[in-house]
């Protein structure tokens, strides 16, 4: 009997502690859209960075990104439309399959947040020029909806002197 008892009670503790476990969780994680372009942005193999650099930049004046520093890399698709320095081809428009993927970093070591764009026209969440907007944090919680169609972003974005939306080429020249 007292055996009993003490299992039951071992048990109980168990299951308490699974549940507080449970509950400090973080924000939902990604799903849908905002899975997908997270899990682009978690491939680096065949990326090409923006003017060939691997190295951090400081965020420009112009930003709307709060971390401090940021790397920018095209996939395969999208390194057509850059030119020998690495830089966009001026007055350009990214082909279909396209990815770019933004690093925000919170210090020189630590990736925050992804900013994410994907040119795939008959996407589901593509907004009127084909592109998927994605702003995924490193835990994979999501900081802006990829079914907003870039609501917060677009305005930003189409300032004088983007390309196909991109602002790195004015900021960074
Ligand atoms: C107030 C202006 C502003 C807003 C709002 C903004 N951005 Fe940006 N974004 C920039 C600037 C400026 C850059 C260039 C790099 C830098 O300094 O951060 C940039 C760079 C980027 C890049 C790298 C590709 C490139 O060449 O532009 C991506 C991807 C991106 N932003 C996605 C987003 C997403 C997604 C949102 C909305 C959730 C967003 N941005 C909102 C200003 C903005």
């Amino acid at each position: 009997m007292k055996r009993k008892i003490v299992t039951l009670f071992v048990i109980s503790i168990f299951t308490i502690n699974l549940l507080t476990i449970h509950s400090c969780k973080h924000e939902p994680l990604s799903k849908g859209t905002d899975e997908e372009l997270y899990n682009f942005a978690k491939e680096t193999n065949g990326y090409n960075w923006f003017k060939n650099s691997d190295k951090q930049l400081a965020k420009s004046s112009g930003t709307g990104h709060s971390q401090p520093f940021l790397r920018t890399r095209y996939n395969t698709v999208a390194s057509a439309k850059l030119d020998a320095n690495g830089k966009i081809i001026s007055g350009t428009s990214f082909p279909e399959g396209s990815v770019i993927v933004k690093e925000l970093f919170d210090n020189s070591t630590t990736i925050g947040r992804y900013a994410v764009l994907y040119k795939n026209t008959t996407h589901k969440d593509a907004d009127a020029k084909g592109w998927v907007w994605g702003y995924i944090n490193a835990d994979g919680s999501v900081a802006a909806k990829a079914s907003d169609k870039g609501d917060a972003c677009i305005s930003c974005h189409s300032q004088t002197d983007n390309i196909d939306y991109m602002l790195m080429n004015k900021y960074f020249p």
